[in-house]
């Protein structure tokens, strides 16, 4: 596919300097003030100052002009104006006020982790020796950034100008709740629009080696403030990703993943509408009431 990563995002909160503390010991790399680096993705998230938390940016990597091209007239038949330079695309989406940028640049190499071997009832591929799980003691770090969610008023109008103006690809959907998994990658979902009545930034998800590492990561966060805990850890159904959920200090949701889905045939690939009743984790904790209302979520919906 011509859009081929999740390049950065760039939050606003009211107030940064705790946030990007949170964001530091997440394990992203703080170069500048306000801007973060993932160990293989490069700079992928902002912090910047505004008056209520969101989503105030996102980019796209792109192969060539020619798809630089091909989103400019989709987005001018859908009635949404871009700005257009030799290797960039610009376009604010309406409803959400997300301003999107297409870029062209190189694809992302990553290097995979070790092979850990697992035991598991008759096979046992790991003898005599204690697993290395267990014997590192390295912080882990997120490799990259895996996929942003927002809420919009307009759900379908939303999904319309990044699926049919942007490009992404829908993965999945639960078409009772409105809701949409699409990517701009062979990951699963780089993004996911749901409906609310206002517009806000529900969570951030970054990638990490595998299960021992979301464990450890989130562990680390919690153990140093347990009021950073939401969710986790667990197996999403959709997407398949174990996730633990962590809250910064302006509301937003950061998530550890790892494992997701990953689809690089379209044809192999079949898009499921689940039910409502589709549970959101495939096992984990009970949902917490704050991660499907957030609670100035809901003061902001109801004028507070
Ligand atoms: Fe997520």
């Amino acid at each position: 596919m011509p859009l081929h990563r999740l390049a950065s995002i760039t939050i606003g909160v009211p107030e940064p300097e705790g946030v990007r503390a949170f964001y530091r010991d997440f394990g992203l790399a703080e170069t500048e003030p306000g801007r973060f680096e993932t160990a293989d993705g490069g700079e992928q998230l902002r912090i910047e100052r505004a008056p209520r938390r969101r989503l105030l940016a996102l980019a796209v990597g792109v192969d060539g002009a020619d798809d630089l091209g091909r989103a400019a007239a989709a987005l001018a038949e859908l009635g949404v104006e871009a700005e257009r330079s030799a290797l960039s695309l610009g376009a604010t989406e309406p409803v959400s006020g997300v301003r999107v940028t297409l870029a062209v640049e190189p694809r992302l190499e990553q290097k995979p982790p070790p092979l850990l071997a697992l035991n598991a009832p008759g096979r046992s591929p790991r003898l005599d020796a204690r697993s290395p799980a267990v014997l590192s003691a390295a912080p882990a770090r997120p490799r990259k950034l895996s996929h942003v969610v927002i809420a919009s008023p307009d759900a379908a109008a939303s999904r319309r100008f990044f699926a049919d103006g942007i490009g992404f690809r829908l993965s999945d959907e639960v078409p009772a709740i409105g809701a949409s998994f699409m990517r701009c990658s062979s990951d699963h979902h780089n993004l996911l629009v749901q409906p609310a009545p206002v517009p806000f930034l529900h969570h951030t998800a970054w990638e990490m080696d595998d299960v021992d590492a979301v464990g450890r990561a989130a562990a680390a966060m919690v153990g140093a403030d347990a009021s950073r805990h939401v969710w986790g850890l667990g197996r999403h159904g959709i997407g398949s990703n174990y996730f633990w959920y962590l809250r910064d200090p302006a509301g937003n949701f950061a998530e550890y993943s790892s494992d997701l889905d990953v689809i690089v045939e379209e044809e192999a690939w079949r898009v499921a509408a689940s039910s409502p009743a589709h549970p959101l984790a495939a096992w984990g904790p009970p949902v917490p009431r704050e991660f499907l209302a957030p609670p100035d979520v809901v003061a902001l919906a109801q004028g507070g």
